[in-house]
């Protein structure tokens, strides 16, 4: 016999009951997202490799060693051939798709989330798969909608708060950072290289690659003797944000975290968060959980009011954030708290009834029946007339339905129906007419 085939390292199936917590998440999010305004993007799977090398950076751990990449080769002479990649992120293929929609003609902000997988390259662990899902959303819009405003990062934040309550995920923390503008990374960096210089035969080669090509990019090293050196001798970028090239990152930062508090969220500052994309600018935040282990991170992001240029569009300042919904989920699953409200059982759970045709001859019936009750908003599932009463209800106790409805002959002549509560163990007769009323 051959030999069955399994998902590939890195990928998993997700089942039900599992399932509806997903389906939960989801649309918790679409939920806290529209009273904030924000609509549906939905944006290729796949992209031209030139778009991550060019928005996330071509030194960053994505670009560099987690992409999937292929070289598509031409399949007609109107053709090129091109080399493509599965997204490892959405946010540079949101700005692409701003830029080719011409979004920024509205003078509005584009407030756009999207739900879908991303594929990166990685080793896998508890928490971190090649294929994993994501929610994220995106504001940005030309300089004149505002777009630059710290309103905007407090409330893409303020919305992330309101999203982990929704969910009913609990014990979270916020860490908040300013990267500053271009301008102060540009002096920044330069004082990083000098230290650098000094401990860099200490680092891996990954690092003494990075500490020339660009600097900020050794935070993200993973390498555990590397931290220590990394932690103590490499200079403060907020040193550079309250000087006087830096005060426009600094107001900036200042009125984000000042809106936070008024709001009532809380925050803590860490000056060592720089996240591992290059495309940010000033305000960088993560929101990690302790249940999470080794990958904490249930979601993270940040402003990047160079992206659209970078990829050949017009200015078009913006904030956004990706959450992990297998990361959502994980710690859902790890809660022995959290239940499932519900309305979401009833939307996504199995439904509570079993309509049982005693005999083949009932099958159309039965069918009928079951039609007519799903019409009318119940649940239900239908079997078929091969089953004898046994059968029936072993059958309804797996499916973990509270009642079964018997259609058989006299019933159907009466129009009477039998229906039998699993649970307490009592058998009602129900006129038809009254029976979706009675099972809601
Ligand atoms: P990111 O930090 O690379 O940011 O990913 C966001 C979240 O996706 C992480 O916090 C984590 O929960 C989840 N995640 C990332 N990689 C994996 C993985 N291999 N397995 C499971 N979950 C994972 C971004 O992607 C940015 N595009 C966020 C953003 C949007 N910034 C501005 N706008």
């Amino acid at each position: 016999m051959a030999s069955p085939l399994k998902s590939v390292r890195g990928t998993r199936d997700i089942l039900p009951p599992s399932s509806a917590l997903w389906q939960h998440v989801e649309d918790s999010a679409r939920r806290v997202f529209a009273r904030y305004g924000f609509l549906e993007i939905r944006t290729p799977i796949f992209e031209a490799t030139e778009l991550f090398a060019r928005g996330v950076g071509e030194e960053t751990d994505i670009v560099s060693k987690e992409m999937f990449t292929w070289e598509d080769k031409a399949r007609a002479q109107s053709e090129k051939s091109q080399s493509l990649t599965l997204r490892p992120e959405n946010t540079a293929g949101v700005v692409r798709a701003y830029i080719e929609h011409q979004l920024e003609r509205t003078g509005l902000l584009q407030k756009l989330y999207y739900i879908g997988p991303q594929f990166r390259r990685e080793r896998p662990q508890k928490g971190r798969y090649r294929q994993f899902y994501q929610i994220g959303a995106e504001v940005l819009g030309p300089t004149t909608s505002g777009s630059e405003s710290p309103v905007r990062d407090a409330e893409i934040i303020t919305m992330l708060v309101d999203l982990l309550d929704e969910v009913g995920i609990k014990g979270w923390t916020l860490q908040i950072n300013s990267i500053g503008t271009p301008k102060v990374r540009a002096l920044y960096n330069k004082a990083l290289q000098e230290a650098l210089n000094r401990v860099v035969h200490t680092l891996c080669v990954d690092c003494q690659r990075r500490a020339i090509a660009n600097p900020l990019r050794v935070f993200d090293c993973k390498v555990p003797a590397d931290q220590p050196v990394i932690q103590h001798n490499l200079p403060n970028i907020h040193s550079f944000i309250n000087d006087e090239v830096g005060h426009e990152s600094f107001n900036h930062y200042d009125g984000v975290l000042k809106i936070l508090k008024a709001v009532g969220v809380h925050f803590e500052t860490n000056y060592r968060l720089v996240r591992g994309l290059d495309y940010y600018t000033k305000t960088v935040f993560e929101f990690t959980h302790g249940a999470l282990g080794a990958q904490s991170a249930l979601l993270g992001g940040g402003r990047y009011d160079g992206l659209s240029e970078s990829l050949g569009g017009p200015r078009a300042p913006g904030i956004g954030f990706a959450l992990g919904l297998d990361r959502f989920v994980m710690t859902l699953e790890d809660d022995p708290e959290f239940k499932l409200p519900a309305s979401a059982t009833i939307t996504y759970g199995s439904p509570r009834v079993y309509i049982a045709p005693l005999s083949a001859a009932q099958d159309p019936d039965a069918a009928k029946l079951a039609h007519e009750l799903r019409g009318q908003g119940i649940a239900c599932h239908l079997g078929d007339g091969s089953f004898k009463m046994r059968k029936i209800f072993e059958t309804a106790e797996k499916l973990n339905v509270q009642y079964v409805v018997i259609v058989g002959e006299d019933e159907l002549s009466s129009g009477v129906l039998s229906v039998k509560d699993i649970i307490t163990g009592e058998q009602r007769k129900i006129v038809r007419y009254a029976l979706a009323s009675s099972l809601k």
